[in-house]
C-alpha cells in the first residue's frame, strides 16, 4: 500500500515541478529568459559637409521606457553633404543608396515595414533654402524618392530649424545619461532630477547652445518647455547659422583675403590656390566679397603662423556693439548666464581631442586652452605634418578651429573658468552618438512620455521571485521524497 502512494507521488511531483516551471517561462521577464525581441528606427543626419546614418534599437515590449533606446549601427554617406548636389539633385540621393543597403543588412528583414525612417537636414539646406529655395526642394524631393524606394516605414525628410536642433542635442545627451530618469537594477525607474546638462554642438554650418534656465527667457524665439517623464523643463536654446567650422573657416578665409597679406591662421610654409568661387559662394560670407569677380579666377594664398592675427581675425566674427536685452551673447542674442555642467560634442570634440593628442598640449582650463590654440597656431608646415601624418586634409584649419572655439566659449557664450570646468568634450556615450538625430527619433516615436513611466518592470521582477522560490521549494520537497523512497529500498525490512 505505501509503496503504492510512494510511486505515485513520485509523478506527481514531477509534474508540480514541471508546472512550477512552465509558469516561470510564461511570466513576461523576457530580459531574464531570452534575448527581447526588438525594434529599430533609422535616423539620416543630412549635415551641411556630410551625411550620416544612425540605426537604433529597442526592446519591442517596452515602447512607453526608457534607457534603453541605443544604437545598433551606423553609417557615413561618402561625398558631401545633400545641400552641396543643389545643381545635381538625383546624386543627393544616389549617394545615399550605400548605406541605406548596408540598413537592409543591419535590420533583421522581418522588421523592415515597422522600421520608421527619417531624413532630418540640418544648417548646409538652411543656408541653400536662404539663397536658393527651390533647389533645397529639389534635394528634399530627390532624396525622398530614394527613400521610399527602400521597404522602410518612411516619415518624410525635412530641414529642422535651428531650434529644433539644440534641443534635440540637448535630449539626446541627458537621455544617453540618465538624466531625465534612471534605471535602477531590480528593474524600477527612478528620477534623479539632479539638473540636466547642457549641450553644445558645433557642426559645419551652424553651432547650438541649450540649456536649462530657471528664468523665462527675455526672447522667446530662445525657450522651449519640455515636459518629459512628468517633470517640466524650461530649456534656452539658440542656434548661430553661419558659426558651424567650416563656414568660419570660409568667412576667415575671406577675412585673410581682404587684408591682401597671408592667412595669419595657416601654418607658414603652406600654400594653396582658392577659388573666389569656393569663397564666396555661402550667404555666410557674400558680404565679404567684391560685388563682381571673374568666377573662375583664383588666388594663391600662404600661410604665416601668426597666433596674434588669427586671434584678432577670428575676434571679428563675434559683434558684441549691441544689446536689446538685459544679456547678450554675441550679435544681439539673448542670453542667460551659463549654468550648470554641459557636454560639447562634433566638432568641439575633434577639435579638443585634436590639442589633446596629438598636440600633446594640456586644455583643463580656458587659459591652457588659449595658450593651446597659440602653441598650434605658432607651428609651421613641416612641424606640423610631422606631428600628424595622416591628417593632411584638415591639418591647415586646426589652428582657426581651436582659436575660435576659445573665442566662442570664453567671450562668445561668457563661460569662466569655474564654467568651464564643468564643460566635458565627448562625441558618445557608451556605444551611442551624442547628436540631434537620437533626441529626434525619440520625440517622433513618442519614446519620450510627458509622464512618468509605471513601475510595471518592478511587479514582473518581484511575481518572478516569488515563482522562483515557489519553483525551488517543489525542487527541493522532491529531492527530500526521493532520498527516502531511495532509503526505505534499501531496508526491506521496513515493509
Ligand atoms: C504609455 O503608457 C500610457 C499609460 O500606461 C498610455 O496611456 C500611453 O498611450 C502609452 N504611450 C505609448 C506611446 O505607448
Ligand atoms: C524654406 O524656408 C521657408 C521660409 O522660411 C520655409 O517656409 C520653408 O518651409 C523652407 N523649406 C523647407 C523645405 O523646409
Ligand atoms: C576669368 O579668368 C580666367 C582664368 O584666369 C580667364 O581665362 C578668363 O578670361 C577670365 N574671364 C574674364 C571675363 O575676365
Ligand atoms: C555690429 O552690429 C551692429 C548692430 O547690428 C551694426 O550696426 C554694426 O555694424 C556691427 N559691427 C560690425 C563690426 O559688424
Ligand atoms: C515632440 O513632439 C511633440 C508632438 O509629438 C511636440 O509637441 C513637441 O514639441 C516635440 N518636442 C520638441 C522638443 O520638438
Amino acid at each position: 500500500m505505501a509503496r503504492k502512494v510512494l510511486s505515485l507521488l513520485l509523478p506527481s511531483l514531477l509534474a508540480a515541478v514541471g508546472l512550477a516551471g512552465l509558469l516561470l517561462l510564461c511570466v513576461p521577464t523576457r530580459d531574464v529568459w531570452e534575448p527581447p525581441s526588438l525594434k529599430y528606427g533609422i535616423v539620416l543626419d543630412a549635415g551641411s559637409s556630410h551625411t550620416s546614418m544612425f540605426i537604433y534599437k529597442w526592446p519591442a515590449d517596452k515602447k512607453n521606457d526608457t534607457g534603453i533606446v541605443s544604437q545598433h549601427s551606423s553609417c557615413n554617406v561618402h561625398g558631401g553633404g545633400i545641400s552641396s548636389y543643389a545643381d545635381n539633385p538625383s546624386g543627393a540621393g544616389q549617394s545615399l543608396v550605400e548605406c541605406l543597403d548596408q540598413a537592409l543588412r543591419d535590420v533583421p528583414k522581418d522588421r523592415h515595414r515597422g522600421t520608421p525612417l527619417y531624413l532630418g537636414a540640418t544648417a548646409g539646406m538652411r543656408l541653400l533654402n536662404l539663397t536658393r529655395p527651390e533647389a533645397a526642394t529639389n534635394v528634399l524631393a530627390a532624396v525622398t524618392r530614394t527613400l521610399t524606394q527602400y521597404p522602410f516605414h518612411f516619415h518624410g525628410a525635412r530641414i529642422l530649424s535651428g531650434q529644433d536642433e539644440g534641443v534635440f542635442g540637448w535630449v539626446t545627451a541627458n537621455y544617453l545619461l540618465e538624466k531625465f530618469i534612471k534605471y535602477g537594477w531590480v528593474g524600477q525607474w527612478f528620477q534623479p532630477r539632479k539638473g540636466t546638462l547642457g549641450a553644445m554642438d558645433l557642426g559645419g554650418a551652424s553651432t547650438q547652445i541649450t540649456f536649462e534656465t530657471a528664468s523665462p527667457a527675455e526672447d522667446p524665439a530662445n525657450e522651449v518647455q519640455l515636459r518629459l517623464y512628468g517633470q517640466h523643463y524650461r530649456v534656452y536654446t539658440h542656434s548661430f547659422l553661419c558659426y558651424g567650422r567650416d563656414q568660419v573657416l570660409q568667412r576667415l578665409l575671406a577675412g585673410a583675403l581682404q587684408t591682401h597679406g597671408p592667412h595669419p591662421c595657416w601654418p607658414r610654409g603652406y600654400s594653396a590656390q582658392v577659388q573666389l568661387q569656393d569663397v564666396y559662394d555661402s550667404p555666410c560670407t557674400a558680404a565679404q566679397g567684391p560685388l563682381t569677380f571673374n568666377s573662375s579666377a583664383s588666388i594663391s594664398l600662404s600661410g604665416s603662423s601668426e597666433p596674434a592675427l588669427c586671434r584678432s581675425l577670428v575676434s571679428q566674427l563675434f559683434n558684441f556693439s549691441s544689446c536689446h536685452f538685459s544679456q547678450c551673447s554675441f550679435n544681439g542674442v539673448f542670453q542667460p548666464p551659463v549654468t550648470g555642467s554641459f557636454i560639447a560634442f562634433s566638432a568641439f570634440f575633434y577639435t579638443m581631442d585634436f590639442l589633446r593628442t596629438v598636440m600633446g598640449l594640456p586644455v583643463a582650463t580656458l587659459q591652457q586652452l588659449e595658450a593651446a590654440a597659440t602653441t598650434l597656431c605658432s607651428q609651421t608646415w613641416s612641424e606640423l605634418q610631422a606631428r600628424a601624418p595622416g591628417e593632411r586634409a584638415h591639418l591647415p584649419n586646426y589652428c582657426a578651429g581651436a582659436t575660435f572655439m576659445q573665442q566662442l566659449l570664453s567671450r562668445g557664450y561668457g563661460f569662466d573658468e569655474r564654467a568651464f570646468s564643468g564643460v566635458t568634450f565627448q562625441k558618445k556615450a557608451g556605444d551611442t552618438a551624442v547628436g540631434w538625430a537620437l533626441g529626434y527619433m525619440l520625440n517622433l516615436t513618442n519614446l519620450i512620455p510627458a509622464d512618468p513611466p509605471g513601475l510595471r518592470k518592478g511587479t514582473d521582477f518581484s511575481s518572478w521571485v516569488v515563482l522562483l522560490l515557489l519553483f525551488a521549494a517543489v525542487l527541493l520537497a522532491a529531492l527530500v521524497l526521493l532520498l527516502r523512497q531511495a532509503r526505505s529500498a534499501k531496508s526491506p525490512g521496513a515493509i
